[in-house]
């Protein structure tokens, strides 16, 4: 079986890192999870004052730190996800919370933010035997991806799905603002100049509104064995 890159995209909420995680662990390949470097970009730009309150960036200056900003994905035993380090602190839950959820599109818009994270990720996937999931791993990242899904559900769907996981940390909110957020950052990434969010004309598109993780594997293991072979 040869080694292969399997580039994961679609929009938030729709259990991306889930299945990712879960094809990674099945083939015994590392599983990378992009937004979350995103994320930890995000929260160095809202630790040093560099998002207004009502959410503008200033670009300048973020530009001129992203030397400063060391991002390092560490398998977690237990889940097999991404712990992530910001300068070498865990910043593993916070890069969670709401507030960095409110921003990070706003970050992951700047053209010098996603150059400076797509030539780490390329650096990632060089050996192959890896699972990215993102937004344009398919598209730009690895254009030439051996295995490429792109993943949807309603938003509706995705709205109580995270709400659910949100309730479970103990995070006060609505699902009316879960919702509210997710279509917000649908629209964010999808007509973002840079990069917008879109299915590869080679990716096998992947609606689990109404299907269970174990039915989405079943999909995927076929696939990835069609195209090992
Ligand atoms: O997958 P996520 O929700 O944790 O991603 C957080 C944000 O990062 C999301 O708003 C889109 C952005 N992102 C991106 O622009 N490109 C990627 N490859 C991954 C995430």
């Amino acid at each position: 079986m040869k080694d292969i890159i399997i580039a994961i995209d679609g929009y938030s909420s729709c259990g991306k890192s889930t299945f990712a995680k879960a094809i990674a662990e099945k083939l015994g390949y590392t599983f990378i999870d992009t937004g979350a470097m995103y994320r930890a970009v995000t929260l160095y730009a809202m630790r040093h004052n560099l998002i207004s309150g009502e959410g503008s960036v200033n670009r300048e200056a973020l530009t001129a730190a992203l030397p400063l900003i060391s991002i390092r994905l560490l398998r977690n035993a237990q889940g097999g996800g991404n712990n992530v380090f910001l300068n070498g602190e865990d910043v593993t839950e916070e890069i969670r919370l709401a507030g960095v959820s409110d921003n990070v599109s706003r970050v992951s818009e700047l053209a010098p933010v996603r150059e400076h994270l797509v030539a780490q990720q390329r650096a990632m996937g060089q050996s192959k035997a890896v699972v990215m999931d993102g937004r344009d791993i398919g598209t730009v990242v690895f254009p030439n991806a051996e295995l490429k899904i792109f993943m949807t559900a309603s938003p509706e769907i995705r709205a109580q799905r995270r709400y659910r996981e949100l309730v479970e940390k103990g995070v006060k909110t609505s699902l009316q603002e879960v919702e509210n957020n997710i279509r917000q950052r649908d629209a964010i990434d999808e007509n973002r100049a840079v990069s917008p969010l879109r299915k590869a004309d080679n990716a096998a598109l992947l609606d689990n509104s109404n299907m269970s993780v174990a039915e989405q594997m079943e999909w995927a293991l076929k696939l990835v064995t069609s195209t090992q072979s």
